[in-house]
């Protein structure tokens, strides 16, 4: 299970409304232009190879560098790709909305997003952004819009304006020690057909260790299963069915290793246990974000 490429079956999902059958590991790419430019291409070739074809991007990662860089490692395999990027808060007018997806689609070298979404709510209003969507959703600029980290409170402002099954998706920030939206959002999102993408899935730099008293019951369950502690940690994320989630790598290893999550199964008893290493706590007063 560890990275025995040979073994590893990409589990796949419906993407919210949309009828597209998408990777449960998906790959980040925030903070990959600071690494070595042809590994971190290498390290996203192999991770579409071993199935993560989710991948993620934004404007606002290394100022367009990380679209970049993605645009390099996706050529010549665009139609493999469930291509994401998002538009910045500040850029997210009626105008200025298309102009920004117009940029993220030059340095991606393509025509089309699978999906856009507005990074986190900003000044402008939401109804501008949504009809510049619809109208790049028209122009076959992008196939579907969704929002990041809403609480459900912006979600039914966006579902008000929009209508019933127009959110794609909602990226939002969760991982063991940050279960917040377990309370209302994935509830919110699972009622109204919503795909919910984790974002920093490993607590981005801070994943428990294997000497803290969470770290060893994930150690534990890994070793049963011949898998890391990584992949269990992704695994029971994904134990809600609207859920996906985008691990960011700089290693082909690394992405290999996460991969390996694709296909596991946890048992009732082994995700009770970690829900209770890694306890859900109160619920917070605004939803937390990185
Ligand atoms: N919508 C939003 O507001 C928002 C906010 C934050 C993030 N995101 C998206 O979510 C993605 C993931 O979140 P993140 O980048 O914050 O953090 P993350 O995926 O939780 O963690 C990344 C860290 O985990 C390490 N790592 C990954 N796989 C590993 C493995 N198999 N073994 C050991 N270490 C491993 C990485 O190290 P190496 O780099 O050395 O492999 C890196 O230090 C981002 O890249 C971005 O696309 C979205």
């Amino acid at each position: 299970m560890k990275t025995n490429v040979s073994q590893i079956a990409m589990e796949r999902r419906r993407f919210g409304p949309t009828h597209r059958e998408v990777p449960v590991i998906g790959q980040g790419t925030w903070y990959i232009d600071e690494s070595d430019r042809a590994s971190a291409i290498r390290t996203l070739r192999r991770g579409l190879d071993l199935g993560m074809t989710h991948v993620d991007t934004a404007e606002l990662y290394g100022d367009g560098a990380a679209e970049e860089i993605v645009g390099e490692a996706i050529a010549g395999r665009r139609d493999e790709v469930f291509l994401v990027s998002k538009v910045l808060p500040e850029h997210a007018s009626r105008r200025g909305t298309v102009v920004a997806c117009e940029g993220s689609l030059a340095r991606l070298r393509t025509d089309r997003l699978v999906c856009y979404l507005l990074h986190w709510r900003g000044r402008f209003p939401l109804e501008g952004t949504i009809t510049a969507f619809e109208q790049l959703k028209n122009d076959g600029k992008i196939l579907s819009w969704g929002v990041s980290n809403f609480d459900v409170s912006d979600l039914e402002e966006v579902r008000t304006i929009a209508g019933e099954r127009r959110i794609a998706c909602n990226q939002v920030l969760y991982h063991l020690k940050e279960r917040a939206i377990e309370h209302a959002v994935i509830p919110w999102c699972e009622k109204h057909s919503v795909a919910v993408v984790a974002y920093s899935p490993f607590g981005h730099g801070d994943f428990p260790g294997p000497r803290t008293a969470g770290g060893r019951v994930i150690e534990q369950i890994a070793a049963a299963h011949g898998a890391t502690a990584r992949q269990i940690a992704l695994r029971f994320l994904l134990r809600w069915p609207s859920m996906f989630t985008i691990p960011k790598a700089s290693t082909p290893e690394h992405a290999a290793e996460n991969a390996g999550a694709g296909s596991l199964q946890l048992t009732r008893d082994e995700i009770a246990e970690i829900d209770a290493a890694f306890p859900l706590g109160p619920r917070p007063r605004s939803l937390p974000m990185l």
